[in-house]
C-alpha cells in the first residue's frame, strides 16, 4: 500500500495537451475513479501513473519517492488495460504466472499463488484453457487475476467493466470490490459512466479535456458541484442565475433564502442549483412560488413535471409519497427547500 501523489503533470502529443497541470492525491487504500468522457485524457493518465508514458512536466510521487525516472516493472503498480492484452497462445494458468516468472519467483509459490488467485476470480478448473476458449467477462478476470498475482502496491484498472453485458458488469464490479477489500490495495480505475464511478469508488476525479473539474466523495458531485458542468455531468439539475443579498439569492423570480450565503458576499452573482427530486410541489415555510405547470409526465412511479421558472423550465419529481395531482396548465405551488439549494 503506498499513497500516491501527482503534481503539476501535464502530457502533449504533439500540440494537443491531453493532460493539464494535474494534481491529485491518492491515500493508501483508496479506491478512486478516474471519470470522464471518451478522449479526455483518462487512459493517458494511468499510463503516465504505471510508468508507460513519461510526462512532459510535473511529478509523480509514490509516498515521498520521486518515480518519474524509474520504470514501470520497478514500480509496484500494475495497470490492466482496456483490451485485456492476454497472450493467446498462452493458458490461463501461463497467462497469470507470466509476470511471476519474469521476476524469477519460485516455481512452487507461482503454482500457489496461480491457484490461490483461479479461486479469488472464481475459475478453478478453467486454469488449462486458452484465452479464445473464454467469454469476455472471464478474459477480464484473468487480465485482473495477472496483475493481482503480483500483489501490487498499486492497481491501475482501465475500463474493467466496459465490454461486459449487464449481468457481468455486476460480477465484476463485485470482484473489484472483494478484491480491493482483500489486498486493500490502492486502487485506480477509469470509466467513462458516471453511475459506475458512484456504485464502486470512494472519490471521483471528474476530468473534461485534461482538465481535472472536480475530486472529491462521491455525494458531492451531487450535493456539491463545483460548476454547472459537473452537476450537469451527474444527473439532471436545475438553474436560476442570481446574486447573493444577505441570506438569499435574489433572482427574477424572486428571493430564494439558503444558508450558504453571508453578508459579506452580497453582491456576488451566482447560479443556483436544486436537483429535481429536491423540489416540493406545494407550499411551505419559505422559498414558495407559483410557477406554470408546462408538463406532466406519469412516469410509474413517479411524475415529472416541467414547470416554468422565470425564463426557464425546471424538472420537478414527485415521489409516491408526496403526489399532488396537479394538471398541465395550472399554475401551481412549489417549495425549494433552502437546505436544498446549492450555489455554483
Ligand atoms: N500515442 C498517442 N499519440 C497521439 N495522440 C494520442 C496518443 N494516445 C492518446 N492520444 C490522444 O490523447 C487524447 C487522450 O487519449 P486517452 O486515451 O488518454 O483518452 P481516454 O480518456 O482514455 O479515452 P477513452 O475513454 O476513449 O479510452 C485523445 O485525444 C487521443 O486521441
Ligand atoms: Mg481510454
Amino acid at each position: 500500500m503506498i499513497d500516491l501523489r501527482l503534481k503539476g503533470v501535464s502530457k502533449s502529443y504533439g500540440k494537443n495537451t491531453v493532460v493539464k497541470s494535474l494534481d491529485m492525491k491518492i491515500a493508501s487504500g483508496e479506491l478512486i475513479a478516474l471519470l470522464g468522457p471518451s478522449g479526455c485524457g483518462k487512459t493517458t493518465i494511468l499510463k503516465i501513473i504505471a510508468g508507460l508514458q513519461q510526462p512532459d512536466e510535473g511529478t509523480v510521487f509514490f509516498g515521498s519517492q520521486v518515480m518519474n525516472s524509474v520504470p514501470a516493472e520497478k514500480r509496484e503498480a500494475v495497470m490492466v488495460f482496456q483490451n485485456y492484452l492476454l497472450f493467446p497462445f498462452m493458458t490461463v494458468e501461463e497467462n497469470i504466472a507470466f509476470g511471476l516468472k519474469m521476476r524469477r519467483t519460485d516455481k512452487a509459490v507461482i503454482k500457489e499463488r496461480v491457484n490461490e488467485i483461479l479461486a479469488l476470480i472464481r475459475m478453478e478448473g478453467m486454469g488449462r484453457r486458452k484465452p479464445s476458449e473464454l467469454s469476455g467477462g472471464q478474459k477480464q478476470r484473468v487480465a485482473l487475476a495477472r496483475a493481482l498475482v503480483l500483489r501490487p502496491q498499486l492497481l491501475l484498472l482501465d475500463e474493467p467493466l466496459s465490454n461486459l453485458d449487464a449481468h457481468l458488469r455486476d460480477e465484476m464490479r463485485e470482484l473489484i470490490l472483494r478484491v480491493h477489500r482483500e489486498f486493500q490495495v490502492t486502487t485506480v480505475f477509469v470509466t467513462h459512466d458516471q453511475e459506475e464511478a458512484v456504485l464502486l469508488a470512494d472519490r471521483i476525479a471528474l476530468i473534461f479535456e485534461g482538465n481535472l473539474h472536480q475530486f472529491a466523495p462521491v455525494r458531492d458531485f451531487y450535493e456539491r458541484p463545483q460548476s454547472e458542468r459537473v452537476a450537469s455531468f451527474f444527473g439532471n439539475s436545475n438553474f436560476l442565475k442570481g446574486f447573493c443579498s444577505g441570506q438569499a439569492v435574489e433572482t427574477e423570480l424572486g428571493a430564494f433564502k439558503t444558508p450558504l450565503t453571508g453578508e459579506n458576499e452580497s453582491g456576488r452573482t451566482v447560479s443556483l442549483m436544486i436537483r429535481p427530486e429536491h423540489i416540493i410541489p406545494g407550499k411551505g415555510e419559505d422559498n414558495s412560488f407559483l410557477c406554470p405547470i408546462r408538463s406532466k409526465i406519469y412516469m410509474g412511479s413517479f411524475i415529472r413535471y416541467r414547470i416554468e421558472v422565470g425564463e426557464g423550465l425546471w424538472d420537478v419529481i414527485d415521489g409516491p409519497e408526496a403526489r399532488k395531482g396537479y394538471e398541465e396548465g395550472e399554475s401551481a405551488w412549489f417549495t425549494f427547500p433552502p437546505h436544498m439549494i446549492w450555489l455554483v
